[in-house]
């Protein structure tokens, strides 16, 4: 059972923890990652049903290409399949009212990746029930780095000057202008870090960590989190 008055606006996840899922199993990495995706489509619609207006997802990081090219080549088949899969079930994702954003550099992304996530971000756009952030190749110093470019860029041509850059107009030129920063980010897998994750927007998050690992994450262990959050003192720096 879950407070629905006092439920976050906005909810990070750090899906973390795939690898070890596998390994536990005497699996390879990779179907951890399959595993994880799974409880990604679980989660998403139970927020979604709970009435969650913003989800941002941490699926793959700046830092993730250090990986060996065979799992990071897995990692990028199981985006292709989501696409696919959402473009499958476009009536359904309707109805749910779902709007997937990708936050990230996905310039870096195979062609066909860019295609899709293009096409899935456009056809979803109208729909406002929950957004759905997926963070691929997210890195948040290299948001705010992009940030920081594009600002400089404007005072350089004359369209801005120094004193326009406010917090409000920094938040306004990162991946998630014109969503509230996240009210509660979740870790499970037993880490207490944040891995790049959504840096700027993080100031005032709430955490919520757990042992768990991803691919055995369920939604008693959402309402663990939600629960945990209502019970929250936010103070804002205020008293
Ligand atoms: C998170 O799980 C998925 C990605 C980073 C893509 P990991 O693959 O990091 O799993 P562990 O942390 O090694 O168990
Ligand atoms: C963070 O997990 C990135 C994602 C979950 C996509 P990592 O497994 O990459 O983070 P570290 O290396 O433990 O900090
Ligand atoms: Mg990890």
């Amino acid at each position: 059972m879950v407070d629905k008055d006092k439920l976050p606006r906005h909810v990070g996840i750090i899906m973390d923890g795939n690898g070890r899922w596998a390994k536990q199993r005497g699996l390879p990495r990779t179907e951890g990652h399959k595993k994880g995706a799974e409880v990604f489509r679980d989660i998403s619609t139970y927020a979604s049903e709970l009435g969650i207006e913003y989800l941002t997802f941490y699926a793959f990081s700046t830092e993730n290409w250090k990986r060996p090219e065979q799992e990071v080549s897995v990692i990028m088949d199981i985006f292709r399949d989501f696409l696919h899969e959402a473009q499958d079930r476009k009536a359904e994702n309707e109805e749910k009212g779902f709007r997937f954003r990708f936050i990230g550099d996905m310039s870096k992304m195979a062609d066909d990746i860019k295609m899709l996530a293009t096409i899935l971000e456009a056809d979803s756009s109208d729909k406002s029930h929950t957004v759905i952030n997926v963070a691929a190749n997210y890195g948040g110093r290299s948001e705010i780095l992009r940030a920081t470019t594009r600002i400089a860029e404007l005072v350089a041509k004359g369209e801005i000057s120094s004193e326009d850059i406010t917090e409000d107009m920094f938040s306004s030129m990162l991946y998630t202008a014109e969503q509230p920063d996240p009210d509660l980010i979740i870790r499970p897998s037993g880490e207490y870090r944040l891995s790049n994750f959504l840096t700027w927007q993080s100031a005032y998050s709430e955490f919520w960590f757990s042992d768990v690992l991803w691919p055995d994450f369920t939604r008693d262990d959402f309402d663990k989190a939600l629960n945990d959050f209502a019970n929250r003192s936010r103070r804002f720096g205020a008293v």
